[in-house]
């Protein structure tokens, strides 16, 4: 080329958490083993029913011309409304319908947040994080994202002290991302923890961008509250979403809360820039926010979720009694959202290895696993190779922690218990290894 077309934060790119499905396929074909996959967060792919009265609510939309229409670039006014009446009930932060934005999943979201930034404004994300946000600010950036520790062994509670600190030595920060629940890391964070975090963006003058796509998906005993009611005057954004809630992942909506845009003009420049940008797309995906209203305000709603939460909340307890037995690893049973971060508590050995029987996995394995390979990364290929389970590496999450991330997506009590056990052994097998 005449001229380098790479974007500067190309490098920055990188999705490990579909990455891996190549790699598992081919370990599929080679040994003729299914492969128990526990490395996305979509609950209909891993078997989760959709409830026939959101089926039959879709349905009927379905059958209406004006559900096949552009929508408002905003989003569908009448669904923003009854988000806006979902909001202000809770006595936080006031917002109106023109502070609703809506996206074609909270993907597109995430990526017009920071995209729109300017260059050197950067926002500090926690470590572990979901890459889609550490990806597309490093991005934006052209830079290595900057974080704040979220600390296994204080249950994931934010280091808040390294993120005060790096607030106030780096002027290029402009906002604080967090998200609550948390993926990967199924940690809720309680309201002190949250009012700390709006404390210092006060304090410095920063925006808080939360990223709430689980904020009903919440089974600890401790008080969760949403970032609208706990903001007070300090300029945010939410995203929300329907991807897991609902759950209907492949809908491709979200969409997204600004609080408090009149007391900053430059925010309200920025979040003006991000519905041009939109504009200049049209509009997002009509037909799930057509449906939004009807099926989150529905009788068996409030009651469906609470069922959808007791699933997961026993599923965080059989985690906890498997891993109870498993030394060598740190394990926080999730309190919220659907995923579970483990820690490896020592250095891992390069000699770390397990068994594998097909000599063509194993060779295809150790390819991949070349000298100075990440730790973590050579346990999640070997436990791909030896027992078919596919998960995450934790230092694919903007994270120097070894580990791997898993969900509670599995629908089988006898098969979800046969994978945490599986894993639980491989993890054995692996630090007595070398
Ligand atoms: C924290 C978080 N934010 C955003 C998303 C993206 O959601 P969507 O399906 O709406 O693009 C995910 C998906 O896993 C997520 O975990």
């Amino acid at each position: 080329m005449r001229t380098n077309i790479v974007h500067i934060g190309a490098s920055e790119l990188t999705y490990e958490i579909r990455q891996i499905v190549e790699i598992a396929n081919r370990v599929s074909v080679l040994s003729g083993k299914p492969i128990f996959w526990e490395n996305i967060g979509d609950p209909v792919q891993k078997g989760e029913k959709i409830p026939d009265w959101i089926k039959e609510i879709i349905a009927s939309a379905v059958r209406q011309d004006i559900s096949y229409a552009y929508s408002p670039t905003r989003g569908l006014l009448a669904t923003r409304e009854f988000l806006v009446n979902k909001v202000n009930a809770l006595g936080g932060a006031q917002i109106d319908p023109d502070d609703i934005v809506f996206f074609n999943g909270l993907g597109d979201a995430v990526n017009k947040v920071y995209g729109l930034l300017r260059r050197e404004a950067r926002v500090i994300g926690p470590s572990p994080s979901y890459p889609t946000h550490s990806s597309s600010e490093a991005a934006h950036a052209g830079y290595a994202p900057i974080t704040y520790r979220l600390l296994p062994e204080k249950g994931w509670m934010p280091d808040m002290e390294e993120l005060r600190n790096k607030v106030r030595y780096n002027d290029s920060i402009a906002g604080i991302m967090i998200i609550n629940p948390d993926n990967p890391t199924g940690a809720v964070f309680p309201d002190h923890i949250v009012r700390e975090m709006i404390d210092i963006a006060r304090e410095y003058d920063l925006f808080i961008l939360a990223d709430e796509i689980y904020m009903n998906m919440v089974f600890s005993k401790e008080k969760h509250s949403s970032i609208a009611e706990l903001i007070g005057d300090v300029p945010a954004i939410s995203l929300k979403g329907i991807s897991k809630e609902f759950p209907w992942p492949g809908g491709r909506c979200g969409w997204m809360e600004v609080y408090n845009q009149k007391k900053s003009p430059v925010f309200q420049k920025y979040v003006k820039s991000i519905l041009d940008a939109k504009m200049l797309e049209v509009c997002s995906t009509t037909l799930p926010q057509m449906v939004i209203p009807q099926i989150m305000g529905h009788s068996e709603y409030p009651n469906w979720q609470k069922k959808r939460n007791e699933f997961f909340e026993k599923r965080s307890r059989m985690v906890a009694e498997i891993f109870s037995k498993c030394r060598g690893v740190v394990v926080n049973p999730p309190s919220g959202a659907f995923y579970l971060s483990v820690v490896f508590d020592q250095p891992l050995k390069p000699a770390m290895q397990l068994k594998m029987e097909n000599p063509e996995v194993a060779a295809y394995i150790d390819s991949l696993c070349p000298p100075g390979v990440e730790t973590d990364k050579k346990f999640v290929y070997h436990l791909l190779g030896s027992k078919q389970v596919c998960v995450v590496p934790l230092t694919s999450f903007v994270c120097r922690l070894p580990g791997f991330r898993t969900t509670l997506l599995e629908q089988d009590d006898d098969k979800f218990r046969h994978i945490y056990t599986t894993i639980a052994g491989a993890v054995e097998e692996f630090l007595a290894s070398a």
